[in-house]
């Protein structure tokens, strides 16, 4: 599917998530300064980082992306909008930080993660499903977290009123994060919900 978004021209496929509520969420709510390091996990079509380095074209963007096929348009749409992106096919962080020096090297993460309680396991399934508790991603997220944000880094995450908010905060804490919901919107019965991180000092 072709359509302009916000001024970007993008080329979707169908096995790869189309920008919805939940990207525009994450989108408006990041604040970026110059020079700073980006990584955003799952950029499925690249909206939300094509978005970010329209409005704050100082900073360094990285993708990426488990399904291959969202990693390939990542990089198009990119290149379609005359824009530079580093993009990864990687499950989280395993292709980054085994292929590049990306220790503790981004200033800012960002994951609209699969958030909801459901196991499907097709490709785009994977988009949205969030296996038991809606959190199957986000643990191995949080937990490995570490690894590639600098200590005094910003991490921006999309979950769900139907994600256990109960065990996800308790993992924010058993992982030394502060964290504070920054924005929501409404998509009929379900919350959209954006925290943003810091780590505890
Ligand atoms: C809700 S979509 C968000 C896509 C895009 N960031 C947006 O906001 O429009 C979640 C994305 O995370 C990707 N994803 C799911 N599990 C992943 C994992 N373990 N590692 C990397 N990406 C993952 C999916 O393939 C999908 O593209």
């Amino acid at each position: 599917m072709k359509k302009s978004v916000d001024g970007l021209d993008l080329v979707i496929p169908d096995n790869v998530y189309d920008p919805a509520e939940d990207s525009f969420l994450l989108a408006e709510n990041v604040v970026i300064q110059s020079n700073q390091k980006i990584l955003e996990v799952g950029s499925g079509s690249g909206y939300v980082s094509l978005y970010l380095a329209q409005k704050f074209p100082l900073a360094e963007y990285f993708c990426l992306d488990v399904n291959f096929s969202a990693a390939i348009t990542t990089h198009q749409n990119a290149i379609r909008n005359e824009m530079n992106l580093h993009v990864y096919s990687s499950n989280l962080f395993t292709a980054t930080i085994s292929q590049n020096n990306f220790k503790q090297f981004f200033d800012i993460v960002l994951f609209n993660s699969p958030y909801l309680p459901y196991a499907d396991k097709g490709v785009l399934e994977k988009a949205w499903s969030g296996g038991r508790d809606g959190l199957e991603v986000i643990i191995p997220f949080i937990e490995n977290l570490s690894m590639v944000l600098k200590s005094a880094g910003v991490v921006y995450l999309v979950v769900s009123s139907k994600t256990n908010l109960s065990k996800l905060i308790e993992l924010f804490n058993s992982n030394h994060f502060l964290y504070k919901m920054l924005d929501k919107v409404s998509e009929g019965k379900e919350e959209i919900i954006l925290y943003k991180l810091v780590r505890k000092l």
